[in-house]
């Protein structure tokens, strides 16, 4: 049986943000959001988030997350200080609690089943994960006897010069067993370089505590200011294109192209340099994103190409070749072998099969059939100032240059627009539509010399 605590409530001063520290971004998810995904393998009866500075912040970034408690420490003396607020939320519950700081996000959900198990196993009071970097500044310094028991634990601020080069250090994760930890908690003391209440002390009261190393130490980075943000964020990518990598996705210059780690690629995909891949998106296989391209909640078919263009929140279907130089957002949906060139701009708009865009567009709120082809510089006016309107073009449909779309406006199929036409009423199937001046010529005519004498 296991519950887990999160503590969340500091402000993260070193940050030097108004945001608390829990809820910067790390690769799209917040801080907390990852620390309570890394504990979701464990299937916890229990999951307590203990919030203080910006709580309702905190609160409302995990809305979403079924049946999760938030624990109010309305001052933040310290992290034992934190735990010490979960007494009366776990009165009578007789089970293990899983600690860990919301700002430890790199954490794999295996070392948390593992260091679960070990102390489930051995019957100790404690079980904490530790580490040993090669740079432990920072970091709490924990001292053990020959057989990993835990001794104590001294943050860096307490250290004497001899402890400081112990570089063991604790990642702030820890396993207890509840009941004796509720014990422990009220005997601690703020007798400390910080005046704070650690929950690090507690091993003074508890017997045994025992002290497990992580295999990799990256895993239990603390993100304290935003170079270790950066740190982690590295890290991360790492992590996330090497499994690409072994899945068979090329990247062209890995280091050059970010991935958010909900992203999934297909194999034979071929990420160009200077690529970012943002969110939900999926891109299938033998297609080729980038160079210089942005895709974001996005699902991109088979074979579809990119280049340098932004995609979000928007399909684009099997064979289609996007760009250079063009922005789809607002739930575009391409179809299949479209060819949406250069400068344009598709937003809300859905394309049929063998549709073309090539040059200088806006289609906003449109819904546009099958091989049509919109000429040059054809807008759709979208906007009357205060509501938007829908365009509908029907399949075959070709618009000239330089053409207006005034919507609401439905043109039928096979229509042929002439071009710079401002068009304003429906069109039928199969007709010509011209919608301008007719050109007049002047034969001989001449402008008329000014009388500028006297001005
Ligand atoms: C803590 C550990 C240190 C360990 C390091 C690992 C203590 C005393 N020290 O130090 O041994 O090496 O983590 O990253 O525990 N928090 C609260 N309420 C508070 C204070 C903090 O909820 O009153 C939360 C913070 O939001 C944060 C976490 O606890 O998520 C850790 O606090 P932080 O101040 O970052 O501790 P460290 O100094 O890093
Ligand atoms: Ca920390």
């Amino acid at each position: 049986m296991v519950a887990v605590a999160i503590l969340a409530a500091g402000r993260g001063t070193r940050m030097k943000s108004d945001l608390p520290k829990v809820l910067h971004s790390l690769g799209g998810r917040s801080l907390v959001q990852r620390v309570l995904d890394s504990v979701a393998v464990l299937n916890p009866e229990r999951r307590l988030v203990i919030v203080g500075y910006g709580s309702e912040k905190v609160r409302a970034s995990l809305a979403d997350e079924p049946g999760l408690e938030f624990v109010e420490q309305t001052e933040q003396l310290g992290t034992g200080h934190a735990v010490q607020q979960l007494i009366p939320h776990l009165e009578g519950y007789d089970g293990d609690l899983l600690v860990l700081n919301g700002d430890v996000p790199l954490l794999r959900s295996e070392t948390l089943s593992n260091l679960l198990k070990i102390h489930q196993a051995s019957g100790n009071a404690a079980t904490i994960l530790t580490a040993h970097l090669p740079e432990p500044k920072g970091y709490g310094r924990v001292f053990c006897d020959g057989n990993n028991i835990v001794t104590q634990i001294v943050e860096e601020r307490d250290c004497t010069a001899a402890q400081k080069q112990n570089r063991r250090i604790n990642a702030g994760v820890y396993c207890f067993k509840w009941s004796a930890l509720a014990a422990a908690l009220p005997q601690l003391s703020a007798d400390n370089d910080q005046q704070e209440y650690y929950l690090t002390d507690t091993v003074h009261f508890l017997k045994p505590v025992m002290a497990v190393d992580v295999s990799d130490f990256q895993e239990i980075l603390g993100i304290n200011d935003r170079k270790q943000l950066a740190t982690a964020y590295d890290i991360l990518q790492t992590r996330v294109k090497d499994r690409w990598m072994a899945a068979g996705v090329t990247f062209i210059d890995p280091d050059s192209v970010t991935v958010d780690d909900e992203v999934i690629l297909e194999p034979d995909v071929v990420i160009e340099p200077q690529t970012h891949l943002r969110g939900k998106t999926l891109i299938r296989t033998g297609s080729r994103i980038g160079p210089g391209s942005l895709v974001e909640n996005s699902q991109i078919g088979e074979n579809v190409t990119v280049l340098f263009s932004v995609i979000s929140d928007s399909v684009v279907q099997a064979g289609t070749r996007v760009g250079p130089y063009a922005h789809l957002r607002g739930h575009a949906e391409v179809g299949q072998n479209c060819r949406i060139g250069n400068f344009v701009e598709l937003k809300n708009t859905v394309t049929g099969d063998r549709t073309n865009v090539s040059h200088l567009s806006y289609l906003g709120d449109a819904t546009v059939g099958s091989r049509v082809n919109v000429g040059a510089g054809t807008i759709t006016a979208n906007y009357d100032g205060v509501n938007k309107h829908r365009t509908v073009i029907g399949d075959r449909t070709k618009t000239g240059s330089n053409c207006v779309l005034v919507a609401p406006l439905t043109l039928g199929e096979n229509v042929t627009v002439a071009a710079g036409s401002v068009v304003t009423e429906d069109v039928e199937s199969n007709a010509l539509v011209i919608a301008r001046a007719r050109q007049v010529v002047k034969p001989g005519w001449q402008m008329q010399p000014k009388d500028t004498a006297g001005q």
